[in-house]
């Protein structure tokens, strides 16, 4: 999806994600988007839409893909776009930020804009009046436990394989992490699923999360809920 046609998006349904409070309290609104793959002929485009997020949610989070092919222009004008907005602003980086090989700068440029990049780690954020605990990743492919591939034979399997299981240790440390802080409400991150889509045929989710990925939905706290995008098995991503 390119920035445009997420503009018209936008435009037509600006309904941020709701986690949904306690009985008693309020809601915690979460504005989530990713694959927005800017370029230097998307400058602009989002930024009206972003500059309403405080009337209708309490975080932004970017989940990955912000530019087209990770160079540290494009990153620039994600930057942009998100430059003193009114809310929190989290990020993860995609497979297309990695694209340029310079992921490094590309979370500068981001973090400079006023993002928090995350990858592997944890943040805590003032989110209205709550306290938010996000914990994110990239994600790889190879699959869910049961559903995924091994690090077993050649080097190129094992490589990949063992690449997908550091970053889900690093999702599954910073999980921890914000499991242990004093905040009222915690979610991941990811550019990958971190959960496979119960209706989806396994085949198709093998390029999907990260081999033994962390199930968030899955774990005991209630107030976990998943905001990373699926990805479908395809050339790009
Ligand atoms: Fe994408």
């Amino acid at each position: 999806m390119t920035a445009s046609d997420l503009a018209a998006q936008t435009a037509a349904r600006a309904t941020p994600a709701t986690v949904p409070g306690p009985a008693s309290g309020p809601a915690v609104r979460i504005a989530a988007v990713g694959d927005i793959h800017m370029g230097e002929e998307s400058r602009g485009i989002l930024r009206p839409a972003y500059e309403t997020l405080a009337d209708c949610a309490d975080v932004l989070l970017l989940a990955g893909d912000l530019t087209r092919h990770g160079t540290a222009d494009e990153a620039q004008v994600v930057a942009d776009e998100i430059a003193g907005l009114p809310v929190p602003v989290v990020a993860v980086l995609g497979n297309h930020d990695h694209h340029g090989d310079c992921p490094e700068e590309i979370a500068a440029i981001l973090t400079a804009g006023g993002a928090t990049v995350l990858e592997g780690t944890s943040a805590v954020v003032q989110a209205g009046p709550h306290r938010l605990g996000i914990a994110g990743t990239k994600g790889f492919g190879g699959g869910f436990a049961g559903r995924c591939g091994s690090d077993f034979g050649e080097a190129e399997m094992k490589s990949f394989i063992r690449y997908s299981r550091g970053l889900a240790d690093g999702l599954r440390g910073a999980l921890a992490e914000v499991a242990d802080c004093d905040v009222g409400w915690r979610s991941p991150i990811s550019r990958r699923s971190p959960t496979p889509w119960p209706a989806s045929p396994w085949r198709s989710t093998r390029f999907w999360a990260a081999t033994c990925s962390p199930r968030p939905s899955t774990t005991p706290a209630p107030t976990w809920r998943c905001t990373g995008t699926p990805t479908r098995a395809r050339s790009g991503g």
